[in-house]
């Protein structure tokens, strides 16, 4: 059986759609897959809710009594490997799938291969189907797999003039509760939130993940502190819901090694403006969120200090990837330029 390459791009992209539904935290990526007759039917759907639940294929296939002859077109590469739960290219081939068509390699060095025990099977595999679509969808996780480091978003609030505080040091509430609220909604979408003892011991954050109502969501992101000084007996993060990781260490890249071998994927650095401008100046920022309130304060206090640039040359060139309104702010999302020389990963 053998479908046209349209037919096959326009199952992928639905797919991917499905591939959506799943969370974007807890280590795994977002994968949807559809279950195809010889007509170019679709007959189950299926998609990742999360680890240790089945994987898109074994989803799909649990949604039929018999799935010989069919073709599945999956938004990954099949995986190969016993983790929580069985290999997909196992179960497709027990299941009589006889073609399978996937969008992206899977890059784990212990969950790739799904694609040659396919074909040493006999099942026909088509590799790259949409490649380039599925491969933005799932950039920060496919990132993060490859070279072994959780992908890091850097967040800040700042008047329009680039201060974080006044010259007092205070700084509630610069930006609006649209703002507050969207932070929020970034956390919930994190594995760990990231701030220094310097935040810790100025601001006592809670660092929870909640809603319009102060209700916390479902998914509550690890707080990880980083810096040498001990988190107070009595700080508020001693209590949160998803636990504590203390670093001690002033080590970011040992400490992002760590947080990558605890299986979390997507880190959210929320500062304060010591702890960004290392991560900054180390070149491990992989995104830029940065709230812009219409105030102007001026002064000393600098959403960012010192990254290392000594001359203009040696400027961080960013490329801006989108801009939104939030009531009376501004969000600013960016991540390196492609064509600066100075930072990379
Ligand atoms: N506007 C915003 O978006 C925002 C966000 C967060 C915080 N803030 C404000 O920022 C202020 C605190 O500023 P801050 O700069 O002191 O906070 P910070 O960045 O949270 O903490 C700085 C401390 O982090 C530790 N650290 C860990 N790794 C480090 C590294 N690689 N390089 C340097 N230091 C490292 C050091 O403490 P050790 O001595 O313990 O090692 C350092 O003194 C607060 O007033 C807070 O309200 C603003």
């Amino acid at each position: 059986m053998t479908q046209s390459s349209v037919t096959d791009a326009t199952l992928m992209r639905h797919a991917l759609s499905l591939a959506a539904h799943g969370p974007l935290t807890g280590g795994n990526p977002q994968v949807g897959c559809v279950l195809v007759d010889a007509h170019g039917t679709i007959v189950a759907e299926g998609w990742h809710r999360g680890a240790g639940t089945p994987h898109a294929e074994v989803d799909a296939l649990s949604k039929i009594p018999s799935a010989a002859g069919l073709t599945a077109v999956v938004t990954l590469e099949p995986c190969n490997h016993t983790g929580r739960t069985g290999p997909c290219s196992t179960a497709l081939i027990a299941a009589g799938v006889v073609r399978v068509v996937y969008a992206v390699s899977d890059p784990g060095a212990t969950s790739s291969g799904g694609a040659d025990h396919l074909r040493e099977a006999g099942v026909e595999v088509e590799g790259g189907v949409l490649a380039a679509e599925v491969e933005a969808f799932i950039h920060p996780w496919l990132t993060a797999t490859r070279r072994g480091r959780p992908w890091v978003t850097v967040k800040w609030a700042s008047s329009l003039d680039g201060r974080a505080a006044a010259a007092d040091g205070t700084s509630q509430w610069i930006t609006g509760t649209a703002t507050r609220q969207r932070v929020h909604e970034q956390r919930a979408d994190s594995d760990a939130i990231l701030v220094g003892t310097g935040t810790v011991l100025a601001d006592d954050p809670s660092l929870t993940a909640r809603g319009d109502g102060g209700e916390l969501m479902p998914h509550q992101p690890v707080p990880v502190v980083v810096g040498e000084r001990p988190v107070p007996q009595a700080a508020k993060l001693r209590s949160h819901p998803a636990g504590l990781i203390e670093t001690h260490s002033r080590d970011l890249e040992q400490v992002l090694a760590g947080l990558f071998g605890r299986g979390i994927r997507r880190v959210f650095v929320e500062g304060g403006p010591g702890v960004a401008s290392a991560f900054i100046a180390g070149g491990l920022v992989d995104e830029y969120l940065v709230y812009l309130a219409p105030t102007l304060i001026g002064g000393p206090k600098t959403a960012i200090g010192d990254i290392g640039v000594g001359t203009i040359g040696e400027q961080r060139r960013l490329a801006i990837t989108a801009i939104e309104r939030l009531g009376d702010d501004i969000l600013l999302v960016a991540r390196v330029s492609t064509s600066s020389t100075s930072e990379g990963f």
